[in-house]
């Protein structure tokens, strides 16, 4: 296993709309090692274009850091259903270092994705869960926090960022 480097925002790839996951395609040694930079991280959340890999891919695994282990690979994901109560709360994203963003997300939401032994699965997650998995969505089109705030929260979180960054 080998631990990606990790490309912070503004790198232009954070933007690129990812492609599609062809038939054939072996994913297991990719999805090995975005695990393992994941939890290096630490986080909870890593998309693929966040190691430069711009196929719609994601993993996650929101318990781990609670001894309660569920990685998830994500291979060609899509949200078939999503609750209509939304809920806001602070979202960190591993290529925005030191920038929590308050982003409103559906509470719950039903997530269909294959896996690298091309096996399908559709899942209902709900809170952090649910969160976790439309941020990652969101990085496969190209959309980061930032994308998700007000003008004035964002020129406040660009602020803050450029301030952690040298
Ligand atoms: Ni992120």
């Amino acid at each position: 296993m080998t631990r990606l480097p990790i490309v912070t925002w503004p790198d232009p790839v954070l933007r690129e709309v990812c492609v599609p996951v062809t038939d054939g395609e072996d994913l297991h040694e990719l999805a090995r090692d975005m695990l393992e930079t994941m939890y290096d991280a630490p986080g909870r959340g890593l998309a693929a274009p966040q190691v430069g890999v711009t196929k719609r891919v994601f993993v996650m695994d929101c318990g781990w850091q609670q001894g309660a282990h569920a990685p998830r690979v994500c291979i060609n994901p899509e949200i078939t259903q999503a609750s209509r109560h939304m809920a806001s709360d602070e979202e960190g994203c591993l290529s925005i270092p030191g920038v929590l963003a308050r982003v409103d997300r559906p509470v719950t939401v039903v997530l269909r994705y294959c896996d690298p032994d091309s096996v399908w699965h559709e899942v209902a997650l709900q809170g952090f869960e649910a969160r976790c998995a439309l941020h990652e969505l969101d990085h496969l089109d190209g959309i980061v926090t930032l994308d998700r705030l007000t003008p004035d929260a964002r020129a406040e979180a660009e602020r803050a960022y450029a301030m952690v960054t040298p």
